[in-house]
């Protein structure tokens, strides 16, 4: 965690909005972009507590936050954003907040889906949506039929999801494939797994952030997040906002991606490359 923290850009002089371009310009040309960045949204209730006010205040709260990071990960280019909206063991909390962070979810589709077409945001959900209540389901297949031509910010919404809930589905789909004959047991490698899981054909994600300031990674996409950077922010979800998005990937892009290999074949991989080759040559 060794980035230079970006100031909020509403504290900044000028305009909001032109030293945010500003700092999303700053962004883009320190480093990459990370194609997709998925969240564990944290700490609402804590968020809620700490006023005095009932949890589903600090839900409310946190479709801001959802809202301001769904905008600037359009705006910064961004390909996949990864909501953890509500996990397969969030159905064990108490009906009642259940229920309300159902209608809230509904609500904010209704509310929302006209502007995430606007700004070319597409929906799609890993999960097991036919578990959520009816008009949820009804909501989600609008947004997700209306926005499924935009090419911008693919959102998937993480609803009645868990890491081991996508891998069983997904092992079971590959059972059943292997049962009638359409491939062999032999066949069955990463890649074909992968295809199988709810996230097939998107990229694994480059960046995990988890809100609230705690290490864990909840059942959410164990299997895709092997190589993701974590990026672990103090901030109760409803207080994330944009500018700690920035921290975030300002702090990733300072991260060397090895994926199991050593700083130099990752730093120059040419030369590594070349200098294997003539010790292949050479049997040494
Ligand atoms: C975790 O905080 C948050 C959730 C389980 C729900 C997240 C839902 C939203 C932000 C609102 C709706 C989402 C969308 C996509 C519109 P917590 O309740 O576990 O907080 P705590 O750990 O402090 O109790």
């Amino acid at each position: 965690m060794n980035s230079k923290k970006i100031s909020d850009p509403r504290h900044r002089s000028g305009t909001a909005e032109s030293s945010d371009q500003s700092l999303q310009a700053e962004l883009k040309r320190k480093g990459n972009i990370p194609a997709h960045i998925a969240v564990i949204m944290d700490g609402n209730g804590r968020w809620a507590k700490k006023r005095g006010l009932p949890r589903i205040a600090g839900h409310h709260e946190g479709v801001e936050s959802v809202r301001d990071t769904v905008e600037a990960c359009g705006q910064l280019g961004v390909k996949y954003l990864t909501l953890y909206a509500f996990s397969t063991e969030n159905w064990k909390r108490p009906k009642e907040e259940v229920s309300l962070l159902m209608r809230l979810l509904m609500g904010a589709l209704r509310d929302e889906t006209d502007k995430l077409h606007r700004n070319n945001v597409r929906v799609h959900t890993i999960g097991d949506t036919a578990s959520l209540p009816a008009e949820v389901q009804t909501e989600l297949k609008e947004a997700i039929e209306r926005t499924k031509q935009n090419s911008g910010l693919n959102l998937l919404l993480a609803l009645s999801y868990s890491g081991r809930w996508d891998m069983a589905t997904a092992m079971r789909a590959i059972a059943h494939e292997v049962e009638a004959g359409k491939i062999g047991a032999g066949a069955i490698d990463e890649t074909l797994i992968g295809k199988y899981l709810s996230t097939g054909g998107i990229p694994d994600p480059d960046l995990l952030i988890r809100t609230s300031g705690e290490f864990r990674i909840s059942n959410f996409l164990l299997w895709q997040l092997a190589y993701s950077e974590i990026y672990i922010s103090p901030c109760y979800w409803p207080d994330f906002r944009r500018a700690e998005l920035y921290n975030a990937i300002g702090d990733y892009q300072q991260r060397e991606r090895r994926f199991g290999m050593v700083s130099e074949q990752v730093r120059e991989p040419q030369r590594s490359q070349i200098s294997q080759f003539f010790k292949n040559l050479s049997g040494t």
